[in-house]
């Protein structure tokens, strides 16, 4: 049982873990690049963890020397077919992207699964693409089983803003006949680009299209930033604990992550962020955020949503304590996340308190409201424990989560980061 509770203004300082999108995204780049790959700063929380387990079964000889982390393959057309299924555990991210590195690799054949959330997490937006790109993939959920084939390059319209469908062409699109070209909803978190010039691959971006043609990567060194999505979990304190200033060190500014910070401003705080420096062709630096004044309700609209997707549970627990509504727009790809996002926000807000609805995909917070406090339920989602911990620092009472252990599927060392917080 972990509780958080209301709290005197507090100044923190620090540092936070390693990305984990870019992290898995170094990892899978490295299996299919040949040679050693060195990623310097790598995320350890268990979704991370798990792509690691995977990469290992596919032939990768991997060595950790503290925060560095080797990785030795011989590259796309020398992988190993694995004994037994891999394991995903919670990962979305690692069963699409390694759906699309496998489809046109060696591997004979290989069945990829994971938990229970995983097993009801919508594929198709995968497979059918990768279909289209000859690949062969039994089931339409998972497990998920796979031979690996000879494919040839499509042009397709990405349905969605899913930068996990989007990363998953691009890297089925190495290790194809011809070119790919994307199209569609292809604005969302963009590490995928990034990183595959550095392995070698140069890829054509316009506002409106990726192009992507078959390319052997080559084996690179990464640097990882901070995790700008479990920074805004910290960063969002000092909204609900007025007086307070968070200062995180070294995160990422990759402006497709940036949607909550950007939503602080509007709501009132105040978001200082200084560049530092550029890890590989991502931006890195120091985010102050602190409020002055009163926080107010905002709209945020459709066309920002894929650059905020995680951060909805929080903001929508930051919106009960700001003056007024909050509307977010077109929030229908909350109910394919770890958990049904939407559902687990209203009721255990509710639960708390809090004014909260959903009416057409548009969900509407009012404001502000006491937190009543008690025991939730993180609905076995990650970002919703995070979020209903955060929210406790409104409670006079206090919010217990059950089991905030689960926090480490993308944040390892969370509750102990709350902890320092809750002793300042
Ligand atoms: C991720 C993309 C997003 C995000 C997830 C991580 C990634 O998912 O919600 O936590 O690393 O590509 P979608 O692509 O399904 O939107």
């Amino acid at each position: 049982m972990f509780k958080t509770r209301k709290r005197k203004p507090f100044k923190f300082e620090g540092f936070v873990p390693y990305d984990k999108s870019i992290t898995h995204r170094a990892l899978i780049l490295g299996l299919i690049a040949s040679g050693e790959t060195i990623v310097e700063g790598f995320s350890k929380c268990r979704d991370c963890l798990n792509t690691l387990n995977c990469l290992k079964k596919l032939g990768s000889e991997i060595e950790i020397k503290e925060n560095i982390l080797i990785l030795k393959s011989k590259g796309i057309n020398s992988l190993k077919t694995p004994l037994s299924p891999l394991y995903v555990g919670n990962s979305g991210t690692t069963i699409r992207l390694l759906l699309g590195a496998l489809a046109g690799s060696n591997v004979q054949t290989v069945t990829i699964s994971g938990d229970s959330s995983i097993k009801k997490r919508p594929m198709l937006r995968v497979i059918n693409p990768l279909r289209k790109m000859g690949a062969l993939i039994y089931n339409n959920t998972a497990p998920l089983t796979l031979r690996g084939k000879k494919l040839k390059g499509i042009s397709y319209t990405i349905p969605m803003p899913s930068a996990q469908v989007k990363s998953s062409l691009l890297l089925a699109a190495l290790n194809a006949e011809g070119k790919t070209i994307l199209k569609g909803e292809i604005l969302s978190r963009d590490h995928t680009e990034r990183l595959l010039p550095l392995f070698g691959c140069e890829i054509q971006k316009t506002t409106t299209t990726l192009t992507v043609k078959p390319t052997f990567l080559k084996a690179a060194h990464i640097k990882i930033p901070g995790d700008i999505s479990s920074a805004s979990f910290l960063l969002a304190l000092p909204l609900l604990v007025k007086g307070s200033i968070v200062t995180l060190k070294n995160v990422g500014l990759n402006i497709t992550r940036l949607g909550i910070l950007n939503i602080f401003k509007k709501m009132g705080a105040s978001v200082d962020i200084k560049r530092t420096s550029f890890f590989g062709l991502e931006p890195v630096g120091d985010v102050t955020v602190e409020l002055s004044g009163n926080l107010y309700g905002v709209e945020v609209k459709k066309e920002e949503i894929p650059f905020l997707i995680d951060e909805i549970p929080l903001l929508a627990v930051v919106a009960t304590q700001a003056i007024g509504k909050t509307i977010i727009e077109g929030v229908e790809e909350l109910r394919f996340k770890e958990s049904n996002r939407l559902k687990a926000i209203l009721l255990e807000l509710k639960k708390l308190g809090v004014e909260i609805a959903c009416l057409k995909n548009n969900l509407i917070i009012t404001g502000p409201t006491k937190i009543k406090g008690g025991v939730v339920w993180h609905h076995n989602d990650h970002r919703i424990a995070m979020s209903l911990a955060i929210a406790g620092f409104a409670s006079e009472i206090g919010v217990t989560v059950d089991g905030i252990d689960i926090a480490a599927i993308s944040f390892p060392g969370f509750k102990e980061y709350l902890e320092v917080i809750k002793n300042l």
